[in-house]
Protein backbone atom coordinates (compact mmCIF):
# COMPACT_ATOMS: atom_id res chain seq x y z
CA UNK A 1 0.00 0.00 0.00
CA UNK A 2 1.69 3.14 -1.15
CA UNK A 3 -1.31 5.72 -2.17
CA UNK A 4 -4.64 5.93 -1.15
CA UNK A 5 -7.15 6.95 -4.04
CA UNK A 6 -9.94 4.47 -4.78
CA UNK A 7 -11.20 1.97 -2.09
CA UNK A 8 -10.13 -0.65 -4.67
CA UNK A 9 -6.65 0.04 -4.13
CA UNK A 10 -6.95 -2.20 -0.54
CA UNK A 11 -7.18 -5.70 -0.74
CA UNK A 12 -9.71 -7.23 1.60
CA UNK A 13 -7.04 -8.18 4.10
CA UNK A 14 -5.72 -4.37 4.08
CA UNK A 15 -9.30 -3.34 4.92
CA UNK A 16 -9.56 -5.87 8.35
CA UNK A 17 -5.62 -4.86 9.33
CA UNK A 18 -7.09 -1.89 9.46
CA UNK A 19 -10.48 -1.78 10.98
CA UNK A 20 -8.60 -4.04 13.92
CA UNK A 21 -5.84 -1.25 14.49
CA UNK A 22 -8.33 1.65 14.65
CA UNK A 23 -10.37 -0.41 17.31
CA UNK A 24 -7.14 -0.86 19.31
CA UNK A 25 -6.77 2.98 18.88
CA UNK A 26 -9.65 4.53 20.20
CA UNK A 27 -8.21 4.97 23.68
CA UNK A 28 -5.46 7.00 21.81
CA UNK A 29 -8.05 8.49 19.71
CA UNK A 30 -10.55 9.67 23.11
CA UNK A 31 -6.41 11.31 24.57
CA UNK A 32 -7.26 8.46 27.16
CA UNK A 33 -4.19 6.68 26.15
CA UNK A 34 -0.35 7.92 24.68
CA UNK A 35 1.19 6.67 21.82
CA UNK A 36 4.35 8.33 19.91
CA UNK A 37 3.87 6.41 16.64
CA UNK A 38 4.01 9.56 14.65
CA UNK A 39 6.99 10.91 16.10
CA UNK A 40 8.21 13.52 13.61
CA UNK A 41 5.97 13.15 10.79
CA UNK A 42 4.26 15.32 8.99
CA UNK A 43 1.24 15.19 7.19
CA UNK A 44 0.57 17.60 4.39
CA UNK A 45 -3.58 18.77 4.25
CA UNK A 46 -4.58 20.55 0.71
CA UNK A 47 -8.02 21.28 0.87
CA UNK A 48 -9.18 22.40 -2.37
CA UNK A 49 -12.84 22.03 -1.56
CA UNK A 50 -14.49 22.92 2.05
CA UNK A 51 -14.28 20.17 4.75
CA UNK A 52 -14.85 20.24 8.66
CA UNK A 53 -14.58 16.35 9.52
CA UNK A 54 -12.01 15.31 7.18
CA UNK A 55 -9.48 17.80 7.68
CA UNK A 56 -9.88 18.29 11.12
CA UNK A 57 -10.54 13.95 11.83
CA UNK A 58 -6.82 13.86 10.12
CA UNK A 59 -5.20 16.49 11.88
CA UNK A 60 -6.67 15.03 15.19
CA UNK A 61 -5.46 11.22 14.02
CA UNK A 62 -1.87 13.13 13.41
CA UNK A 63 -1.55 14.70 16.57
CA UNK A 64 -2.77 12.22 18.91
CA UNK A 65 0.01 9.77 17.41
CA UNK A 66 2.80 12.40 17.81
CA UNK A 67 2.76 13.92 14.36
CA UNK A 68 2.27 17.06 13.04
CA UNK A 69 0.39 19.20 9.82
CA UNK A 70 1.28 21.46 7.19
CA UNK A 71 -1.43 22.51 4.66
CA UNK A 72 -3.93 24.62 3.79
CA UNK A 73 -8.18 24.85 3.93
CA UNK A 74 -8.47 27.57 1.40
CA UNK A 75 -6.65 27.64 -1.79
CA UNK A 76 -7.57 31.10 -2.29
CA UNK A 77 -4.52 31.79 0.27
CA UNK A 78 -1.75 29.30 -1.87
CA UNK A 79 -0.15 29.78 -4.93
CA UNK A 80 -2.97 28.16 -7.03
CA UNK A 81 -3.94 31.55 -7.33
CA UNK A 82 -1.03 32.98 -9.26
CA UNK A 83 -1.97 29.95 -11.62
CA UNK A 84 0.32 26.85 -10.13
CA UNK A 85 -1.18 23.33 -11.41
CA UNK A 86 -1.75 20.70 -9.28
CA UNK A 87 1.06 18.63 -10.27
CA UNK A 88 3.41 21.44 -9.91
CA UNK A 89 1.77 22.18 -6.21
CA UNK A 90 2.29 18.22 -5.60
CA UNK A 91 5.62 17.37 -6.45
CA UNK A 92 6.21 20.25 -4.13
CA UNK A 93 4.39 19.48 -0.90
CA UNK A 94 5.71 16.21 -1.22
CA UNK A 95 9.25 17.23 -0.59
CA UNK A 96 7.91 18.54 2.62
CA UNK A 97 5.82 16.34 4.21
CA UNK A 98 5.60 12.17 4.62
CA UNK A 99 2.43 12.15 3.36
CA UNK A 100 0.05 14.09 1.85
CA UNK A 101 -4.09 14.40 2.19
CA UNK A 102 -6.24 15.78 -1.14
CA UNK A 103 -9.14 16.99 -1.49
CA UNK A 104 -10.07 18.33 -4.66
CA UNK A 105 -13.64 19.06 -6.71
CA UNK A 106 -12.15 17.42 -9.85
CA UNK A 107 -12.72 13.70 -9.97
CA UNK A 108 -9.06 12.05 -11.43
CA UNK A 109 -7.19 15.09 -9.65
CA UNK A 110 -6.03 12.30 -6.52
CA UNK A 111 -4.71 9.94 -9.14
CA UNK A 112 -3.22 12.58 -11.21
CA UNK A 113 -1.34 13.95 -8.03
CA UNK A 114 -0.38 10.39 -6.43
CA UNK A 115 1.17 9.69 -9.84
CA UNK A 116 3.47 12.44 -9.12
CA UNK A 117 3.92 12.34 -5.52
CA UNK A 118 6.94 10.68 -3.57
CA UNK A 119 5.19 10.06 -0.72
CA UNK A 120 1.99 8.38 0.37
CA UNK A 121 -1.12 10.50 -1.56
CA UNK A 122 -4.43 10.35 0.15
CA UNK A 123 -7.59 11.04 -1.55
CA UNK A 124 -9.49 12.99 0.61
CA UNK A 125 -12.45 13.57 -1.79
CA UNK A 126 -12.19 14.02 -5.30
CA UNK A 127 -15.16 15.55 -6.99
CA UNK A 128 -18.47 12.67 -7.39
CA UNK A 129 -15.34 10.45 -7.67
CA UNK A 130 -14.26 8.35 -4.73
CA UNK A 131 -13.67 9.08 -0.37
CA UNK A 132 -11.67 5.82 0.59
CA UNK A 133 -10.85 7.09 3.95
CA UNK A 134 -14.56 7.72 4.84
CA UNK A 135 -15.29 4.41 3.52
CA UNK A 136 -13.04 3.06 6.34
CA UNK A 137 -14.33 4.40 8.63
CA UNK A 138 -17.72 3.38 7.43
CA UNK A 139 -16.92 -0.15 7.44
CA UNK A 140 -15.76 0.28 11.25
CA UNK A 141 -18.76 2.15 11.95
CA UNK A 142 -21.37 -0.38 10.57
CA UNK A 143 -19.06 -3.56 12.56
CA UNK A 144 -19.33 -1.66 15.82
CA UNK A 145 -22.68 -1.04 15.37
CA UNK A 146 -24.22 -4.60 14.26
CA UNK A 147 -21.11 -6.40 15.39
CA UNK A 148 -20.42 -7.51 11.73
CA UNK A 149 -19.94 -5.91 7.76
CA UNK A 150 -20.81 -8.70 5.86
CA UNK A 151 -24.40 -10.48 5.04
CA UNK A 152 -26.47 -6.97 6.06
CA UNK A 153 -29.20 -5.35 3.92
CA UNK A 154 -27.46 -1.71 3.35
CA UNK A 155 -29.83 1.42 1.62
CA UNK A 156 -28.29 3.85 0.28
CA UNK A 157 -30.51 7.02 -0.06
CA UNK A 158 -30.06 10.22 -1.86
CA UNK A 159 -27.53 11.50 -4.08
CA UNK A 160 -25.66 8.58 -5.47
CA UNK A 161 -25.37 9.99 -8.64
CA UNK A 162 -22.35 12.83 -7.01
CA UNK A 163 -22.43 10.93 -3.93
CA UNK A 164 -18.71 9.81 -3.79
CA UNK A 165 -18.86 8.41 -0.25
CA UNK A 166 -21.56 5.81 -1.23
CA UNK A 167 -19.58 4.98 -4.65
CA UNK A 168 -16.61 3.96 -2.58
CA UNK A 169 -18.49 2.39 -0.11
CA UNK A 170 -20.43 0.20 -2.61
CA UNK A 171 -17.46 -1.58 -3.72
CA UNK A 172 -16.43 -2.06 -0.20
CA UNK A 173 -19.56 -3.57 1.08
CA UNK A 174 -19.78 -5.47 -2.22
CA UNK A 175 -16.08 -7.15 -1.27
CA UNK A 176 -17.96 -7.83 1.95
CA UNK A 177 -20.86 -9.85 0.44
CA UNK A 178 -23.82 -7.50 1.65
CA UNK A 179 -26.84 -6.78 -0.30
CA UNK A 180 -27.44 -3.10 -1.51
CA UNK A 181 -30.61 -1.10 -2.07
CA UNK A 182 -30.21 2.00 -4.00
CA UNK A 183 -32.88 4.57 -3.50
CA UNK A 184 -32.56 8.08 -5.07
CA UNK A 185 -34.66 10.26 -7.85
CA UNK A 186 -33.92 9.15 -11.49
CA UNK A 187 -31.91 11.83 -11.78
CA UNK A 188 -29.45 10.70 -9.19
CA UNK A 189 -29.06 6.90 -9.54
CA UNK A 190 -26.07 5.06 -9.07
CA UNK A 191 -24.14 5.58 -12.02
CA UNK A 192 -23.45 2.67 -14.18
CA UNK A 193 -19.98 2.53 -13.69
CA UNK A 194 -20.08 1.73 -10.19
CA UNK A 195 -22.81 -0.94 -10.33
CA UNK A 196 -21.18 -2.98 -13.82
CA UNK A 197 -18.53 -3.91 -10.71
CA UNK A 198 -20.37 -4.93 -8.09
CA UNK A 199 -19.98 -8.03 -7.05
CA UNK A 200 -23.04 -8.84 -5.42
CA UNK A 201 -26.94 -8.60 -4.96
CA UNK A 202 -28.21 -4.95 -5.73
CA UNK A 203 -31.31 -3.12 -6.86
CA UNK A 204 -32.58 0.36 -7.61
CA UNK A 205 -35.31 2.17 -6.04
CA UNK A 206 -37.47 5.70 -5.77
CA UNK A 207 -39.32 5.35 -2.65
CA UNK A 208 -37.47 4.24 0.52
CA UNK A 209 -41.01 2.75 1.78
CA UNK A 210 -40.04 -0.21 -0.83
CA UNK A 211 -37.39 -1.35 0.92
CA UNK A 212 -36.91 0.52 4.53
CA UNK A 213 -38.58 -2.34 6.81
CA UNK A 214 -35.77 -4.82 5.41
CA UNK A 215 -32.64 -2.69 6.08
CA UNK A 216 -30.00 -3.49 8.34
CA UNK A 217 -28.20 0.07 7.75
CA UNK A 218 -29.15 2.99 6.59
CA UNK A 219 -26.64 5.28 4.53
CA UNK A 220 -28.21 8.81 3.64
CA UNK A 221 -26.45 11.35 1.57
CA UNK A 222 -26.55 15.02 1.02
CA UNK A 223 -27.60 16.09 -2.15
CA UNK A 224 -24.60 17.41 -3.44
CA UNK A 225 -26.00 21.18 -4.80
CA UNK A 226 -22.48 22.04 -5.34
CA UNK A 227 -22.00 19.47 -8.34
CA UNK A 228 -25.24 20.49 -10.04
CA UNK A 229 -24.30 22.26 -13.27
CA UNK A 230 -27.75 23.49 -13.37
CA UNK A 231 -29.27 24.99 -9.81
CA UNK A 232 -32.94 24.43 -11.40
CA UNK A 233 -32.07 20.82 -11.62
CA UNK A 234 -31.03 21.04 -7.82
CA UNK A 235 -34.12 22.45 -6.86
CA UNK A 236 -36.39 19.78 -8.24
CA UNK A 237 -34.72 17.31 -6.12
CA UNK A 238 -33.49 19.02 -3.16
CA UNK A 239 -35.82 17.56 -0.60
CA UNK A 240 -36.71 14.59 -2.12
CA UNK A 241 -36.12 12.25 0.73
CA UNK A 242 -36.89 13.34 4.75
CA UNK A 243 -35.99 10.74 7.36
CA UNK A 244 -38.18 11.36 10.68
CA UNK A 245 -38.85 9.49 13.36
CA UNK A 246 -42.30 8.96 12.42
CA UNK A 247 -41.08 7.08 9.08
CA UNK A 248 -38.77 5.17 11.34
CA UNK A 249 -41.68 3.04 13.03
CA UNK A 250 -41.70 0.96 10.04
CA UNK A 251 -37.95 0.30 10.63
CA UNK A 252 -35.86 -2.67 12.60
CA UNK A 253 -35.19 -1.73 15.97
CA UNK A 254 -31.69 -2.60 15.19
CA UNK A 255 -31.50 -0.63 11.65
CA UNK A 256 -29.08 2.10 12.20
CA UNK A 257 -28.97 5.40 10.39
CA UNK A 258 -25.13 6.61 8.73
CA UNK A 259 -24.52 9.67 7.26
CA UNK A 260 -21.36 11.08 6.19
CA UNK A 261 -22.42 14.60 7.31
CA UNK A 262 -22.69 17.29 6.53
CA UNK A 263 -26.10 16.63 6.70
CA UNK A 264 -28.95 19.57 5.22
CA UNK A 265 -32.62 18.77 5.87
CA UNK A 266 -32.56 14.88 4.64
CA UNK A 267 -32.62 13.30 8.35
CA UNK A 268 -34.87 14.94 10.53
CA UNK A 269 -33.53 16.41 13.81
CA UNK A 270 -35.75 14.64 15.89
CA UNK A 271 -33.84 11.21 14.88
CA UNK A 272 -31.03 12.44 16.77
CA UNK A 273 -32.33 11.02 20.20
CA UNK A 274 -33.40 7.62 18.54
CA UNK A 275 -31.60 4.25 18.64
CA UNK A 276 -31.06 4.50 14.59
CA UNK A 277 -29.11 7.67 14.79
CA UNK A 278 -25.38 6.30 14.80
CA UNK A 279 -24.11 9.05 12.58
CA UNK A 280 -22.23 11.04 14.84
CA UNK A 281 -20.44 7.77 16.73
CA UNK A 282 -19.44 7.47 12.88
CA UNK A 283 -18.12 10.42 12.85
CA UNK A 284 -15.75 10.29 15.96
CA UNK A 285 -14.83 7.13 13.89
CA UNK A 286 -12.58 9.07 11.64
CA UNK A 287 -10.49 9.33 14.11
CA UNK A 288 -9.22 6.29 15.33
CA UNK A 289 -9.73 4.63 11.60
CA UNK A 290 -6.90 7.50 10.27
CA UNK A 291 -4.75 6.95 12.69
CA UNK A 292 -4.52 3.34 11.50
CA UNK A 293 -4.29 4.24 7.95
CA UNK A 294 -1.42 6.63 9.10
CA UNK A 295 -0.09 4.17 11.01
CA UNK A 296 -0.01 1.54 8.31
CA UNK A 297 1.33 4.46 5.53
CA UNK A 298 3.99 6.15 7.49
CA UNK A 299 4.54 4.93 10.85
CA UNK A 300 7.69 3.79 12.87
CA UNK A 301 7.03 2.12 16.60
CA UNK A 302 3.65 1.43 17.79
N1 LIG B 1 -17.73 13.28 5.54
C1 LIG B 1 -16.96 14.29 5.06
O1 LIG B 1 -16.17 14.12 4.12
O2 LIG B 1 -17.14 15.46 5.72
P1 LIG B 1 -16.35 16.81 5.39
O3 LIG B 1 -16.79 17.24 4.00
O4 LIG B 1 -16.76 17.77 6.47
O5 LIG B 1 -14.88 16.49 5.41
Amino acid sequence: MKHVVSISDLSKKQILSILKRAKELVPVAKGKKKSKSLDGKILATCFFEPSTRTRLSFETAMQRLGGTCIGFADPSATSHLKGETLVDGIRMVAGYADAVLLRHPQEGSARLASENSEVPLINGGDGAGQHPTQTLLDLFTINEEMGKMEGLNVGMLGDLRYGRTVHSLSHALAKFNNKLSFISPDSLSMPSYVTDDLSCDWSSHNSIEDVLNDLDILYVTRIQKERFPDLEEYKKVASAYIIDSDLLKNAKSSMRILHPLPRVTEISTDVDDTKHAAYFRQAFNGVPVRMALLEQLIGGKK
